[in-house]
């Protein structure tokens, strides 16, 4: 994706320094600054502290992550993937390019196992990105239809309105990303998109993140309170919703960024098709019952306390805005039932949330 007219992926690995450099989203969007990655420890610190965030980033980092514990000897194949798996615990995908380094690197004599982990976060990174682009792709046809659609209704119509949650962009993956993949390839396309942004409190991934993005892509966008959604839906201001996925159940529960399943509740209840975009790595096929069996991320109370911007000077800022003595809760993800989902964008294809409709795109 294109940063000030340069094209940028979200993390890369650098030989020359033998580290990985990434933007540092707590930065965004009034510093862009990239930070070289060198350590487990400093891959785990990125993590946990949402300088890489968003489920398929926060995945790929960790396999290089895991790299860097090998190279340094600073912890076996199995503790560092404990160690790793333990920085943030709701997105699946962490856990899965752990298995999937693991897996690759089960049979290889211990003198090779750290250049072979590097082969494997090389090739899980590029993966990464291709996979997004092919669900940018696939999303592209709904977005065409629904285009269509508005304007055989509408001669008149002058932009499909697209609401979206969080940050599901290209900067949390490693390129392209997977709730904007098809608004990016629909501006490719030629259909005038506009996006509304929810702002996404706490941590104002919409507003900081997303808006961003969507600057340096010149798509127009309207950034909004997180509570405006349902008041523009039921004023035909929204034709489609399309928002990530950090775990999915194989009955298409989804679990995506706090207030998620709000807005899929107002697009039931004004008829607005729901869509989730996600590579397959998010789906836990192991489980069934979103609600009751994905760990939801509880983060700290400073982020619903305290709020971060820049003073007069540019100078990023944090400013108490509860009181001390409230108590907080913080919830950093919930559960969006199957019901509510029209259907799942992937890779492979346009899944209904259901159990046979998942594992026959799992088979192909
Ligand atoms: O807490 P975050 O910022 O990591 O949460 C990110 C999201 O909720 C995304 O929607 C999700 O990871 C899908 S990203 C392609």
């Amino acid at each position: 994706m294109r940063v000030n007219e340069q094209q940028l992926r979200t993390i890369e690995y650098d030989a020359a320094r033998d580290g990985l450099t990434i933007i540092d989203q707590t930065r965004l969007p009034h510093h862009f600054e990239t930070v070289l990655l060198r350590s487990l420890g400093d891959v785990c610190h990125a993590i946990s502290t949402m300088q890489v965030r968003g489920a398929p980033l926060i995945g790929v980092t960790a396999a290089y992550g895991l790299y860097f514990a090998l190279r340094d000897g600073d912890a076996s194949l199995s503790s560092a993937c404990r160690i790793l798996n333990e920085t943030r615990p709701t997105a699946v995908n962490l856990a899965w390019a752990l298995t999937s380094m693991s897996t690759r690197l089960e049979t290889v004599a211990s003198a090779h196992l750290a250049s072979e982990a590097l082969v494997h976060a090389n090739a899980l990174a590029q993966e990464d990105a291709m996979i997004c682009e092919a669900i940018g792709e696939q999303g592209l046809s709904l977005l065409q239809e629904a285009w269509e659609a508005k304007k055989a209704k509408d001669g008149d119509a002058q932009a499909l309105n697209i609401l979206t949650h969080c940050n599901a962009g290209w900067l949390a993956t490693v390129d392209w990303g997977t709730a904007l993949a098809p608004i990016y390839k629909a501006k490719l396309a030629g259909i005038p998109v506009h996006v509304w942004v929810d702002e996404t409190r706490p941590r104002n991934q919409g507003a900081f993140l997303t808006a961003w993005e969507l600057k340096h892509q010149g798509i127009p966008h309207t950034v909004i309170v997180d509570n405006a959604g349902g008041h523009l839906m039921q004023n035909g201001l929204v034709d489609l919703c399309i928002v990530g996925s950090d775990r999915t159940t194989i009955r298409g529960d989804v679990c995506n960024k706090i207030g998620t399943y709000l807005k899929a509740l107002a697009a039931a209840d004004n008829h607005i098709p729901f869509y989730v975009a996600l590579p397959l790595s998010t789906i836990d096929a192991s489980l069934h019952d979103g609600l009751k069996e994905i760990p939801i991320e509880q983060r700290s109370a400073s982020e619903i306390t305290h709020m971060q911007g820049i003073d007069e000077h540019g100078e990023l800022r944090s400013v108490q805005v509860a009181l001390s003595e409230s108590v907080v809760d913080n919830a950093g993800f919930d559960v969006t039932p199957a019901r509510l989902v029209t259907a799942l964008i992937t890779e492979k294809g346009i899944a209904l949330p259901n159990e046979s409709s998942l594992r026959e795109l799992l088979a192909r």
